[in-house]
């Protein structure tokens, strides 16, 4: 995607020494664009950790040049292992980090060492190739269910309306390689000239939806407006909105999906009011391994203070982190929830839309048993 009509990746190899990686801190975003230079498996594990780069598809590919960065150092595969294991603690909820460490590992562990390094750097790209494609084609598949949307209110007279979409936290490009997965459709949408505009919910605590969909919507010029997390239902009562689509870290063999915290409650908002609920995922995000997503997925705690202090911009153009919640009180961050199947209307892959349910997924990923 482009910013200030230059195209970028969220993730690329610096052009200018040709090994090191380069990333957007997206703690700065949206009040500064800056870029960091990565230079070993140790930076690449604390950026993962400290989400200065995040969402789940984005995350696996760090990883990914993580080992890379790592075996220019020392090839073994001693080091390979460590490394592997050590990127993949960084954070336990996304599978896309285990998924795209599992597949660099099947590529070089058979590699002599002396060209590991090499090998690593060619199945990073390859892994970066395929989420950019993957979610380009999650755009074509989501974008006939706006197309359905919009066609309707056409019939009924009230074309001159946007389809409104609602989206929680951020699944835009900005969270992947290029084009993002729930925000792909959108995309497309607003490129091929359909009226769209989006609610972005803020996304409490970290405001993934105030800082990065907004920053990313804007960027692109597509319609949004920003709410608080707790309008969603209310807006759905008031038929403001034609359709939620929102990302995904894991979707089970049963169609169970994990992701940001909030996203149970704005389906079970959308269940009451007859509002489609749509999950976008890649296959990298689907963990066949996995049933029961309430009680078998793992659910990042993170630190207390990212609900007790929020950061923003000073009206001196300055950051600051103030306190909101009361001295002395105690807090709990959940960083995940899990949406069950059966609030979830379906899913949007690279290969089509199924049922969010064990037969669904095993009619578009059969090689999965
Ligand atoms: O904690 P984050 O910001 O990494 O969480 C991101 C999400 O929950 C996204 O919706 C998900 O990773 C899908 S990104 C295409």
């Amino acid at each position: 995607m482009k910013i200030a009509g230059v195209p970028y990746r969220s993730i690329w190899v610096d052009e200018e020494d040709g090994w090191s990686v380069r990333i957007f801190d997206q703690t700065r975003l949206p009040w500064a664009v800056e870029t960091l230079r990565l230079t070993d498996e140790e930076q690449v594990a604390q950026a993962i950790r400290s989400m200065q780069t995040r969402g789940a598809p984005l995350i696996g590919a760090t990883a990914a040049y993580g080992l890379a960065l790592a075996l220019r150092r020392d090839p073994s595969t001693e080091n390979l292992e460590r490394v592997a294991a050590m990127l993949g603690e960084t954070r336990p909820t996304a599978i896309n980090l285990r998924w795209a460490l599992e597949r660099m590992l099947e590529a070089l562990r058979n590699q002599p060492p002396e060209r590991r390094a090499e090998a690593a750097y060619a199945e990073a790209k390859a892994i970066c190739d395929d989420d950019v494609e993957t979610n380009r084609r999650i755009g074509e598949h989501g974008l006939e269910l706006l197309r359905g949307i919009a066609a309707r209110k056409q019939a009924e007279g009230r074309g001159g309306e946007p389809v409104n979409v609602l989206t929680h936290c951020n699944a835009g490009w900005i969270a992947t390689v290029d084009y993002g997965t729930a925000l792909s459709p959108i995309y497309q949408a607003f490129d091929e000239g359909m009226k769209v505009h989006v609610w972005v919910d803020e996304t409490r605590p970290r405001n993934q939806g105030a800082a990065l969909t907004a920053w990313e919507l804007g960027a692109h010029g597509v319609p949004h407006t920003v709410v608080s997390d707790n309008a969603g239902g209310h807006l759905m009562q008031h038929g403001q909105v034609d359709i939620v689509i929102v990302g995904t870290d894991r979707v089970t063999r049963n169609g169970d999906v994990a992701n940001k915290i909030g996203t149970y409650l704005k389906a079970l908002a959308a269940k009451d009011n007859g509002v489609p609920f749509w999950v976008a995922l890649p296959h990298s995000t689907y963990d066949p391994r996995v049933a029961d997503g309430v009680r078998e997925i793992p659910i990042e705690e993170r630190s207390a203070a990212e609900v007790t202090d929020i950061t923003g911009r000073a009206p001196d153009g300055s950051l600051v982190t103030v306190r909101v919640a009361a001295e002395g009180s105690d807090a709990a961050n959940p960083a995940f929830d899990v949406t069950p199947a059966r609030l979830v209307t379906g899913l949007i892959t690279e290969r089509g839309r199924c049922d969010a349910s064990a037969e669904g997924l095993a009619g578009l990923y059969p090689e999965h048993g």
